[in-house]
């Protein structure tokens, strides 16, 4: 697999005890220790205490009557390798906080596995992420709508409330204002009513600006007033991370479950739900086995719900459950020899993600700036770093990932090329890209996709490529981010509730292919050719320059993507019954009463950008839809 570049960097950062990773947590009785302390049901019963998890659970139980239980598979944990924001320049994670998910040979990719990223910890993958806080385009919300008619409440206007309501929104510091005078920002796209808060590092590293001007100098490209405003182009956004107060990260758990105790709101930590109880149609309860007591896991734990069971266990394990509880498509349930309860052949089909490209380039010459990135290792940055934060809590490790990126449509990209591109897409026929018996609904639902694509590759206001301003040499990858091809996350079916069986289906539809030909070609304009960087000195080094034919390129590309940006969804889609869909625009289960699926797995097409804004957004539209039965 390509190395990616973030795992190179080692240094200071490491060298922290993991000592303190496991903790008692100090919340009352609402964290359950023993299966035996529940009670015997609950009016909704949350599988998965994850981003959207713990954003329902608080919404719902803030009346403070309607009882609430979270389940959840991963340990509390209190280790500042969760709360520091430094930690996610090294991802480092302990073996337990993930999933460990590999998917299966890519056909397209020379037969190559990939890690698949999924977070097992109390806040879900929203603890371990990089706190991009990004919200892509109208047109992504608009076209989650566009597959259920005009009026659908799936719609820019339709989520922007409720992306305000998810965040509490913190200004940038003067400094970083003065670092980046070129980049806007507009509170009336925002609010600070959350618990979840946005903000921004008081560091920037001395480099972005330069990526800045290749970016924003482009014809075509803008620069919106805000990273909210749901447009294409050169912005900073926010880091999911307290700047004004802990300058720690903020996730689902410390904007959801942290100081509210209620009494009405319990969790478990340690309880994997193996499956959903269902009497007919209806939901009436979950299995759940739970592992904290012996460490072993214990016989399974039944528990009642009274009104719905809410699942939130993510783009991975919700079909999964779903498949596990008897629905889902027939034939894979029998031949796992699992009794199918509701026939519904979308389930687990239509996952996607986005697709990342490794490319490397070295600046030969970028010594005028100290305090770089790249200095990282060095102990004299060390020690100037440390002081900063030990003293003020600023510098370099007040900083997550990145928070400037240019994110920009083909038009812009590729003014020659779009148009041929949107016309093939527009000719294909969906079944020649999907696996073979794939039933007709998914296949349809596919071809609706297209359509709506080809209009996508046509509109500058549409994400296709977005590169992070690192700071010092261009990041060693770019994203592409609405990739055609589609995969599926199937049961085992000869081991069932061990890990699924996870199919990217990379480069299936070969117009990705010629896409990121498009892509790549444009990414060295950009970053090798430019004549803002010629000072550095900038070399390719992979793929190096002697590759320029599309043959070449394609041969390249074969051999150094990772079919995840760590942004899986689609799994569970929210899409008319009769284009494949799993879930209606209320995100209720097809034929099932009082089930619905509310996390990233809903989402029928990706957004182009990260994708944990949208799911809290997600979440506080499913509590509204869920209290007063729409939103
Ligand atoms: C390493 C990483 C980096 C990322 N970086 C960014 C970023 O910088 N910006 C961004 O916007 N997005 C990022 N993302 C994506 C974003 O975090 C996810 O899309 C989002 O958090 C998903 O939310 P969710 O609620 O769907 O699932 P999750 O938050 O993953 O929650 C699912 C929960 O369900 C639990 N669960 C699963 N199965 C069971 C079961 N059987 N029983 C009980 N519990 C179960 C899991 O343990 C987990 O806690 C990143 C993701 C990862 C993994
Ligand atoms: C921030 O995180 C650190 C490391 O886990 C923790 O010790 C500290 O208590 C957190 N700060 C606050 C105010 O929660
Ligand atoms: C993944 O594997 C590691 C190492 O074997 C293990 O410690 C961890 O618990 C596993 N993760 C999950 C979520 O089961
Ligand atoms: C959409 O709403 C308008 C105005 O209320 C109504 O006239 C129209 O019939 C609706 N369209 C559909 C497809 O429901
Ligand atoms: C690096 O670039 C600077 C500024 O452009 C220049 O002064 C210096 O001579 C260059 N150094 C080398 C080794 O080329
Ligand atoms: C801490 O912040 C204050 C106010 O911004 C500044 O004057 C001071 O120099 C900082 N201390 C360090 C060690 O950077
Ligand atoms: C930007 O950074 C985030 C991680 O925080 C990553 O998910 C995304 O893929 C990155 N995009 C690019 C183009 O580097
Ligand atoms: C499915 O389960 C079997 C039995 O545990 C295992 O050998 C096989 O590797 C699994 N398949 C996949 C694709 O994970
Ligand atoms: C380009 O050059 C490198 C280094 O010499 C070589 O390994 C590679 O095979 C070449 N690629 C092509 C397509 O010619």
């Amino acid at each position: 697999m390509a190395p990616i570049g973030f795992l190179a960097i080692t240094g200071a950062v490491m060298s922290f005890s993991i000592a303190n990773a496991l903790h008692t947590p100090k919340i009352r009785a609402r964290v359950h220790d023993d299966p035996k302390s529940l009670r015997e049901s609950y009016d909704y019963v949350i599988v998965g205490g994850g981003t959207a998890g713990l954003t329902v659970g608080d919404r719902l139980s803030e009346d403070g009557k309607s009882t609430v239980l979270v389940i959840e598979n991963g340990e509390f944990s209190n280790s500042h390798h969760i709360n520091w924001v430094r930690d996610r320049i090294t991802w480092y994670a302990e073996p337990w906080w993930l999933y460990n998910l590999t998917s299966v040979p890519n056909k397209e990719l020379h037969g190559q596995r990939s890690t698949v990223w999924a977070a097992s910890v109390v806040g879900g993958s929203s603890a371990l992420n990089g706190m991009q806080c990004v919200r892509g385009t109208r047109d992504d919300y608009n076209r989650w709508g566009s597959f259920f008619g005009p009026n659908s409440t799936w719609s820019w206007d339709g989520i922007l409330p409720y992306f305000k309501r998810g965040l509490h929104f913190q200004s940038p510091p003067k400094t970083a204002v003065e670092h980046m005078p070129g980049l806007k920002y507009d509170e009336s796209y925002w609010d600070t009513e959350s618990r979840v808060y946005g903000g921004w590092p008081s560091y920037q590293w001395p480099g972005i600006k330069y990526h800045f001007e290749v970016f924003s100098g482009l014809p075509g490209v803008d620069i919106p007033e805000d990273s909210g405003a749901g447009k294409a182009g050169v912005f900073w956004y926010p880091t999911f991370m307290d700047a004004e107060g802990t300058v720690n990260r903020s996730y689902s758990r410390t904007g959801h479950w942290d100081g509210l105790n209620r009494d009405n709101y319990e969790l478990i930590p340690h309880a994997k739900v193996a499956k959903i109880e269902l009497d007919g149609n209806k939901a009436t309860g979950v299995v759940f086995r739970s592992s904290i007591l012996d460490g072993d896991e214990t016989e399974p734990t039944g528990v009642k719900v009274n009104k719905e069971v809410i699942l939130s266990a993510g783009t991975v394990h919700s079909p999964q459950l779903l498949q596990l509880s008897g629905i889902g498509p027939r034939q894979l349930l029998e031949s796992a020899g699992i009794e199918t309860k509701i026939e519904l052949p979308g389930v687990g089909q239509s996952f996607h993600d986005h697709t990342t490209l490794f490319y490397e380039i070295k600046f030969k010459n970028y010594s005028i700036h100290p305090n770089r990135r790249d200095d990282m290792g060095d102990p004299k940055f060390i020690a100037w770093a440390d002081e900063l934060w030990n003293t003020n809590r600023t510098g370099p490790w007040s900083r997550g990932y990145f928070n400037t990126a240019a994110w920009l449509g083909l038009p812009v990209i590729a003014p020659d090329a779009y148009e041929s591109i949107a016309a093939k897409v527009e000719a294909q026929n969906a079944a020649d890209y999907l696996p073979g018996g794939t039933d007709p609904t998914v296949i349809a639902g596919y071809q609706a996709r297209l359509a709506r694509l080809a209009k996508a590759i046509r509109s500058k206001d549409d994400i296709f490529y977005n590169i992070n301003f690192s700071g010092d040499e261009p990041v060693n990858y770019f994203t592409y981010e609405h990739p055609l091809s589609l995969g599926t996350i199937n049961i085992n079916v000869s081991s069932p509730e061990s890990e699924p069986v996870i199919d990217f289906r990379t480069y299936s539809n070969p117009v990705d292919f010629d896409i990121l030909v498009e892509l790549a070609r444009f990414h060295r304009r950009m970053n090798v050719e430019s004549p803002l960087l010629a000072q550095f000195e900038p070399v390719e080094t992979s793929p190096g320059a002697n590759v320029t034919s599309r043959e070449d390129w394609v041969a390249y590309i074969r051999k150094n993507t990772d079919p995840t940006a760590k942004h899986p969804v689609g799994s569970c889609a929210m899409m008319p019954l009769e284009l494949g869909g799993v879930v209606d625009e209320q995100l209720r289960v097809y034929g099932v009463e009082g089930l619905r699926v509310v996390d990233a797995s809903v989402m029928n097409i990706i957004i182009g950008a990260n994708t944990a804004g949208a799911v809290f957004a997600i979440a506080e539209k499913a509590a509204d839809i869920i209290r007063d039965g729409e939103a």
